[in-house]
């Protein structure tokens, strides 16, 4: 599928059918956010495949409103950025979420985004200390957003082709 095909195809899904999703995408799916590119090529991000239903439902902590789309994922992915290895995290772990969500929709799998940073838990700890109690990750790594992965309940609409001279694009100035 042509790049921009995906693209326009992308949409972030919420809601699973709890099926198991095949061991071999999930891995593509971790392959596409270890190919991600860094700052000064540092690659300070890492991750943890949860895939314990257990784990996931606590996980549902993670934000103030119960985050009900993890009820029937069937993996989610915590992405950590070393704070001591580079001053890019954030842009970084977000090339990491942006390509394993992407790579799960050319598969056919239901991807969204949690946000975690400045958004408090069900306990109104920040969002990165709640995950860090449940998931065990050291001080230095800090949660920037979990990617909660399922088979699709259903498949949205693509999105259309945006005009390159819509009023979002400005030319030479503002
Ligand atoms: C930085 C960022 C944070 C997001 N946080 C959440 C979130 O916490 N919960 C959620 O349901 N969706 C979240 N999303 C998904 C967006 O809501 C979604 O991308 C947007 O509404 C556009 O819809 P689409 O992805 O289907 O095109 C987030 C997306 C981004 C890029």
């Amino acid at each position: 599928m042509e790049l921009m095909d995906m693209l326009m195809q992308r949409r972030s899904i919420r809601k699973y059918t709890g099926e198991e999703i095949p061991q071999e995408k999930l891995e593509k799916v971790i392959q596409a956010g270890l190919l991600a590119f860094s700052g000064k090529g540092l690659a300070p991000t890492e991750m943890i495949v949860i895939r314990d239903k257990e784990t996931i439902e606590k996980l549902m902590g993670m934000r103030s409103n119960k985050v009900v789309m993890l009820e029937h994922a069937d993996a989610a992915i915590a992405v950590l950025g070393d704070a001591d290895k580079s001053d890019t995290i954030i842009e970084d772990s977000s090339i990491v979420m942006a390509n394993m969500h992407l790579m799960a929709s050319q598969l056919g799998l239901g991807s969204c985004w949690i946000q975690s940073r400045l958004r408090p838990a069900s306990d109104g700890r920040e969002a990165d200390d709640f995950v860090r109690d449940i998931l065990g990750y050291p001080e230095n790594m800090k949660l920037e957003a979990v990617l909660a992965l399922g088979i699709p309940e259903t498949v949205p609409e693509p999105r259309e082709l945006p005009d390159p001279k819509g009023p979002k694009v400005h030319c030479e100035k503002w």
